[in-house]
């Protein structure tokens, strides 16, 4: 049997069983298309960071509309909110002198990053410089670069080669000189660049260990490698800073965006890229074209979007308030690990992951928390998703913990 919509990363003839229709959503809180009210744990896919149903952001998107709804931006061409909103990102981002590149999403910024950053090579006359590395455990979408980069093998497998694209290595998690050992022996000089999460997120939420990212970055300085900081998840707010590099005291070469930048209200990506990265191609009659670019990078209505989606983080101070949530978070989740289901609770921000122990049928976990009006969802290595939007309540934080620890519960006591 075939159905008209096919899921994204969908196990289809379970989701033709139990499909779940939302049909609005206002906060934090979600409404199904048979009524129900369901929190929105996971922020939808970690994006709805500002919360559902602004009126503002509707309104900046029909001005906008109604005035130029899109111009492209190849060659000479370009539209105001896409210039407003890259100077905006060069002041925001922890990047040196950014230079914005625009995409569509998370999936597309990694390819936009990595293209660039062997493109970078090739014309300093360092061909060998090719490969990208990747961590254990990571997730960068599942586009080209996305799927041969993917550290859950699940993602990358399937496809008749171990990587789509062939100049990809990973390297482990969080270890330094398991790191180190593993650009020797594929040595520096075919090394283009080095792809990671700040916080590993649909891995399972892990967050770094002290130091683990400066170190990191030294890493690549000491060997030539270009730093590409993921922040697609951590970007704009959701660890308690504007971004994950700021928090941890690192200045990446690239760093992807997404999700956040809109908080989902239209979809948007961007690659801020370093002075250093962009130089060769700003300057001089012969500076080559960067050959990359999709018809809607820099759509005029999702940059005013992403603007107006900024004002509101801004004016409503919606990061600090992640950073006041963030032991009340920590306290209310941590709190499960007094379940005897649960392995380990890990937490950062306005994000946490509730890894359950392997044998635990995380499926059953997540229909009792929607039974009792509470959505979450699977991450990898059976850990459930913590990711609220930053309007969320104490309280509400405090009902989703609980509900979770009554849905424990009744799978123990089954
Ligand atoms: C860290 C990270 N990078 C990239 C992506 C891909 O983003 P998108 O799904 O918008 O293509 C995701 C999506 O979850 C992500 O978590």
């Amino acid at each position: 049997m075939s159905t008209a919509l096919w899921h994204p990363q969908a196990h289809m003839p379970t989701t033709l069983k139990e499909r779940l229709v939302i049909a609005s959503a206002q906060g934090v809180w979600l409404t199904t298309e048979d009524g129900q009210r369901l929190l929105d744990l996971p922020a939808g896919l970690w994006y709805a960071n500002i919360g559902h149903g602004r009126e503002r952001v509707a309104q900046a998107a029909a001005r906008q509309l109604t005035t130029l709804e899109t111009y492209h931006l190849f060659g000479i061409h370009a539209n105001r909110p896409a210039l407003d909103l890259a100077e905006r990102l060069r002041a925001l981002v922890p990047v040196r002198d950014a230079s914005i590149i625009f995409t569509s999403g998370g999936s597309d910024s990694i390819d936009a990053a990595c293209k660039l950053a062997r493109r970078y090579w090739q014309q300093l006359a360092r061909p060998t410089k090719t490969i990208v590395l990747s961590r254990d455990g990571g997730y960068h979408g599942l586009h080209g670069f996305g799927t041969s980069i993917a550290g859950l093998d699940f993602n990358r497998a399937g496809y008749g080669t171990d990587s789509l694209i062939p100049e990809t290595a990973r390297i482990p998690l969080m270890d330094l000189a398991g790191t180190r050992a593993e650009i020797e022996r594929i040595g520096p000089d075919n090394i283009a660049a080095l792809v990671a999460e700040p916080v590993v997120g649909t891995g399972g939420v892990h967050p770094p260990s002290d130091g683990y990212l400066a170190g990191l970055q030294a890493l690549c300085r000491e060997f030539g490698i270009l730093l590409i900081a993921d922040e697609v998840v951590t970007g704009f707010g959701r660890t308690g800073e504007w971004f994950a590099g700021h928090r941890w005291g690192i200045e990446p070469d690239l760093m992807t965006m997404a999700k956040g930048l809109t908080s989902g209200y239209l979809p948007l990506g961007a690659v801020a890229v370093s002075d250093r990265v962009a130089e060769p191609f700003m300057a001089g009659d012969d500076a080559p074209i960067f050959r990359h670019g999709i018809t809607y990078a820099g759509h005029a209505t999702a940059c005013a979007v992403a603007m107006e989606n900024l004002d509101i983080i801004e004016d409503e101070n919606l990061v600090e308030r992640v950073g006041t949530l963030e032991p009340v978070l920590a306290a209310a989740f941590g709190a499960l690990t007094a379940s005897p289901l649960v392995q380990e609770v890990r937490s950062v921000g306005l994000m946490a992951g509730v890894q359950l122990l392997p044998d635990v049928a995380a499926d059953d976990v997540i229909r009792g928390c929607r039974q009792r009006g509470v959505l979450t969802r699977l991450l990898a290595a059976n850990t459930l998703h913590v990711c609220p939007p930053f309007v969320i309540t104490p309280d509400e934080i405090r009902f989703a913990a609980d509900v979770m620890a009554d849905a424990l519960a009744e799978r123990y006591a089954a």
